[in-house]
């Protein structure tokens, strides 16, 4: 099992598979995708990698973009991950806007669970969050997921405008829907700056406030991420909440991350990125291995964001968040 020097173990891997996206959130890509057009890590690599992974203890696979549904070949990356010995679970973050379509084709490549971007329940406000006039086409997409069988998380992002309203819409909404709503303070990337001091908003009384209301917080397993998540008996959904500026947030961190020109980033706001992909060019596996678990040792403490550091990282777009 792959463990850093504060004993913390990883056992699920964050892989990007494209960083472009088709959506505009204005604290991620507000102008639209401006990269160039690049060669991503194709099935086989990918392949290597996961196998790679996988023999050092890793049983989740979480796959990302950018928008990962752009990639036409997306269900045979998830059913090239399913396939590999030692994968528990695959998992897919992705905004929904092509997911009504998709979900029966991923569910049946092999992905059990998706976190779908979605950050109000108000047309006008998610567009123009989102730069996409797609609410429907959205929830359509967490319907089919149901539909299918796939565990559902929503990801909204808490922004200090809109935060009261998205609390209590979102609270209406998981009366009868299935899923958990997780709410995520806004982190501040190299890009955004200015965004991030005019909107950044503390999730703690918002938390406080649904604890006072009879919201019990669910117990964490040893082996949990850094999500709070509570229930309460009068609704069928669940709330957590990702509070990344929390001091013990990286206490519990679990997963590490490769990006879509295949370089392993030990944390979200590390460094640079450590290169993996002449290994995965030639399907050398333990060499893969060995190089990941040297670099491990490297894996800092903490991210650094409550001093204000960011490091390299200008948007999550580029590494899947
Ligand atoms: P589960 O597998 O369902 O627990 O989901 P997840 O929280 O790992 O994944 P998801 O892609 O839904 O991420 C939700 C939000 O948490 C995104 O905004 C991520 O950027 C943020 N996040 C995930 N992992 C980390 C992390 O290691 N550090 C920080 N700072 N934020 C993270
Ligand atoms: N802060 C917090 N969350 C962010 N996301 C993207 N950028 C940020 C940011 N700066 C979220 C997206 C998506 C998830 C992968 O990351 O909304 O749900
Ligand atoms: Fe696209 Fe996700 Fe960034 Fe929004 S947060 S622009 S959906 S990559």
């Amino acid at each position: 099992m792959l463990q850093d020097t504060f004993g913390r173990r990883f056992y699920y891997l964050r892989l990007s598979i494209t960083d472009v996206c088709n959506f505009r959130c204005q604290y991620c890509l507000p102008d639209g995708y401006e990269g160039q057009a690049q060669t991503f890590l194709s099935v086989n690599e990918i392949d290597t990698l996961v196998k790679g992974f996988a023999g050092m203890g890793t049983c989740k696979i979480r796959v990302t973009g950018g928008e990962p549904t752009l990639r036409k070949d997306v269900s045979d990356i998830v059913a090239a991950c399913a396939a590999t010995p030692g994968i528990q679970k695959v998992a897919m973050t992705t905004h929904g806007g092509k997911l009504a379509s998709h979900a029966k084709s991923l569910a049946d490549a092999g992905l059990s669970q998706v976190n779908i971007s979605l950050d109000s329940l108000d047309p006008a406000q998610f567009a123009l969050i989102s730069g996409q006039d797609k609410l429907n086409a959205v929830l359509d997409g967490v319907n089919e997921a149901l539909i299918q069988g796939m565990s559902v998380k929503v990801n909204t992002v808490l922004l200090r405008p809109f935060a009261e309203s998205q609390l209590s819409t979102f609270l209406d909404w998981l009366k009868d829907m299935p899923v958990t709503v997780r709410f995520i303070e806004l982190m501040e990337t190299g890009q955004h700056k200015a965004f991030f001091k005019s909107h950044h908003t503390s999730a703690e009384p918002f938390l406080a406030r649904l604890k006072a209301a009879g919201w019990e917080v669910l117990k964490r397993g040893a082996d949990a991420g850094p999500a709070v998540e509570l229930q309460h008996p009068d609704y069928a959904g669940r709330i957590g909440f990702i509070m990344p500026y929390s001091s013990d947030f990286c206490s519990s961190c679990n997963r590490l991350r490769v990006t879509a020109l295949g370089k392993l980033h030990l944390c979200l706001f590390s460094d640079n990125g450590l290169p993996l992909r002449d290994y995965l060019l030639r399907g050398d596996v333990s060499g893969l291995q060995g190089f990941i678990t040297e670099k491990l040792a490297d894996k800092k403490v903490s991210h650094y964001l409550q001093d204000g550091v960011t490091g390299i990282t200008k948007n999550l777009s580029m590494l899947g968040g």
